[in-house]
């Protein structure tokens, strides 16, 4: 049918354009990552309405240190106001939450407000927010060749390594949207992305509400997903 909406059991967010959307207003970068994490609190209750089982944001890549320094610290900051007031509501509301990357190396009043909901959220059953911080593809690729090496194994097949991602044992994304314009995946969920669906979106992230989240489960629901087979799967 043509018009029918199928929803992704999981979704993620390459979320990009902050700066662009502050510069556009003449204002600080800081105040478009501010408006940001407001478009990303805006799609988690987009996807809990629609039924979404998991989704994923890209927050910092393991690139993004080589910002400028005072950029760094304003996102760390925000990260840790975001735990305190947005990420313990979602431990209210029964989110499972969990951060993807080497959350060590972000600044130790960071990692503890993480820690904090980490340790809130684990009795919880709903809807996998999953937030991407110092994460990089590559990076998560070599940890877990790294872990299975450290346990011994001398051959590594394919559901081992799936499962020594940070994702182990999740669906892989169905769909990655990305906002801005750009057409790539920086580093994003290289492993996870064999199979999904890539949508780009020329809006800039903190302009991201429930219009261009419709226009995205539209376009999803239209694509046809083959898996290497002559005919539609799903
Ligand atoms: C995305 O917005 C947020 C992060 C990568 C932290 P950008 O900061 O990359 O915004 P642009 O690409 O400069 O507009
Ligand atoms: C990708 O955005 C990383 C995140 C959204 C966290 P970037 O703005 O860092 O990516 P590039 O530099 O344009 O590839
Ligand atoms: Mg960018």
């Amino acid at each position: 049918m043509q018009d029918e909406i199928k929803i992704p059991r999981h979704i993620a967010f390459i979320m990009d354009g902050n700066g662009r959307w502050a510069k556009k207003r003449m204002l600080p970068r800081k105040l478009g990552h501010r408006e940001g994490v407001k478009a990303l609190r805006r799609m988690v209750d987009e996807c809990e309405k629609a039924g979404i089982e998991m989704v994923s944001f890209y927050a910092f890549s393991t690139e993004n240190w080589t910002r400028p320094q005072e950029e760094i610290d304003a996102l760390f900051k925000m990260v840790g106001e975001f735990a305190e007031k947005n990420l313990s509501e979602y431990v209210r509301r029964g989110f499972r939450i969990m951060f993807m990357g080497d959350i060590t190396k972000l600044p130790a009043d960071t990692v503890a407000a993480l820690k904090k909901i980490l340790d809130q959220a684990k009795d919880n059953k709903g809807m996998i927010v999953n937030i991407a911080l110092n994460y990089g593809g590559r990076d998560e690729i070599l940890r877990a060749v790294n872990r299975i090496l450290d346990s011994g194994v001398r051959e590594i097949d394919m559901q081992t390594l799936s499962d020594c991602m940070y994702t182990g044992g999740l669906p892989d994304p169905d769909v990655i949207v990305r906002s801005s314009g750009e057409k790539r995946l920086s580093n994003f969920m290289l492993w996870q992305a064999a199979y999904a669906e890539l949508v780009f979106v020329d809006d800039l992230w903190p302009d991201f509400d429930s219009a261009i989240f419709e226009k995205i489960l539209r376009e999803y629901s239209q694509r046809d997903r083959r898996y290497g087979n002559v005919r539609r799967i799903n």
